[in-house]
């Protein structure tokens, strides 16, 4: 049924562009939670699956440390992919693992990438004036060509000087990438193994899909409003490994956790009425409630990667906007869907000017 639903939302776009899109990437959710309320159980194949948009009973389990609600394995074709990331690891694996990780990322570490940050999205903007030739307007798929420029920084970063090499694992990783969606999109029975259809996508997490003109409210408000109507990571998920109290629910050992983060962060009556609508003057407001907005997640499993994120993705905007204006083009097509993140199903075609400075 979930399927279904998915691969019916998937089969046409939004019309017009909305931001209002939980029913084409969370249809299942959407669907379920108007008949049944914001928190139900579903079957999630032979496991039952808690879904819950309450903010209160949200960061109660994700700021639980004492393992109550661990990750979930990956079924196990996926686990022979992704191999022993931090995001898959449990117990004094994952301690180990995250603490040499958050080093690896912390605030300091990151402001002194600035320049390779910088290197990398001058080399893009050279391709770009070269991809404009004469013209004053051209049109470009900033998915695309965003999704080169964070790999391109992964790699400078995170690989130093063996950059070539870096940039080599980043092909591999989306080759990687598409071969798990086709393991998680097929139904696991051990045994048996029935294959869906599937695509391949690409992975991109960390620039964003700057749908409209930019102004000035504060870039870090821009930011915070795309990512709470375009949650790159939709929903997260937990298990329990023996039983639980959750807000008032005792919730049995096995059961599945689905934590509706693209539902809480359109939530009309959290965020009000205009929901649904692009506003980044609401983040000039104090936060709500610690998980009514969660992008990166909460506790102790909050991203390790969130400063870098958000430190590249305010340097790139900068500098595209000291260039370049932009528009989206009439050839976009508003198709948001749930690929292992949030993904534009068609890819995101701005039309560019350039500012004559
Ligand atoms: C806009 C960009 C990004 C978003 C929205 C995002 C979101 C998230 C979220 C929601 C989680 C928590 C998952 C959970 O609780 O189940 C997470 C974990 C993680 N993220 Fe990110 N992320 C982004 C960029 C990055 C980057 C750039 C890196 C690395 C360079 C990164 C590395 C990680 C890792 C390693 C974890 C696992 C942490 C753990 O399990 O201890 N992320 N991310």
């Amino acid at each position: 049924m979930r399927r279904l639903l998915i691969a019916a939302a998937e089969s046409r776009p939004i019309s017009g562009i909305t931001h209002d899109i939980t029913h084409r990437v969370i249809p299942h959710y959407c669907t379920w939670s108007k008949l049944y309320g914001k928190n139900f159980l579903y079957w999630f194949g032979s496991k039952p699956r808690l879904a819950i948009a309450d903010p209160d009973m949200i960061k109660e389990a994700l700021m639980n440390s004492n393992g109550s609600f661990q990750k979930i394995n990956f079924n196990p074709s996926s686990k022979i992919l992704l191999g022993d990331g931090l995001t898959g690891l449990e117990g004094q694996k994952w301690v180990v693992h995250r603490r040499i990780t958050s080093q690896a990322f912390n605030m300091e570490r990151v402001k002194g990438w600035i320049p390779e940050i910088v290197a990398s999205t001058e080399k893009s903007l050279i391709k770009w004036e070269e991809k404009r030739g004469e013209k004053s307007e051209f049109e470009m798929d900033v998915h695309k060509e965003l999704h080169e420029l964070s790999a391109d920084i992964i790699s400078r970063t995170a690989f130093g000087s063996s950059f070539e090499e870096g940039n080599r694992i980043f092909e591999l990783q989306d080759q990687q990438v598409s071969l798990v969606l086709q393991a998680l999109r097929s139904v696991y029975v051990p045994g048996f193994r029935k294959r869906n259809n599937c695509q391949s996508f690409n992975m991109d997490t960390s620039p964003f899909s700057i749908s409209s003109r930019v102004a000035n409210p504060g870039m870090s408000m821009i930011l915070n409003e795309t990512l709470r109507l375009y949650p790159p990571a939709v929903a997260l998920t937990r298990q329990t490994p023996h039983n639980v109290k959750l807000g008032s629910l005792d919730v049995p050992a096995g059961t599945q956790f689905y934590f509706a983060m693209t539902a809480v962060h359109h939530d009309t009556e959290i965020w009000g009425d205009d929901a649904n609508e692009f506003n980044p003057l609401r983040f000039a407001e104090p936060r709500k409630h610690m998980a009514s907005f969660f992008p990166f997640g909460l506790g102790p499993r909050i991203c390790v990667g969130q400063y870098l994120a958000v430190v590249e993705a305010k340097i790139v905007l900068a500098m595209i906007l000291r260039q370049y204006t932009f528009v989206i083009s009439p050839s976009y097509v508003h198709a948001p869907m749930q690929s292992m993140t949030l993904q534009p199903q068609f890819g995101v075609q701005l039309l560019f000017s350039r500012i004559l400075h």
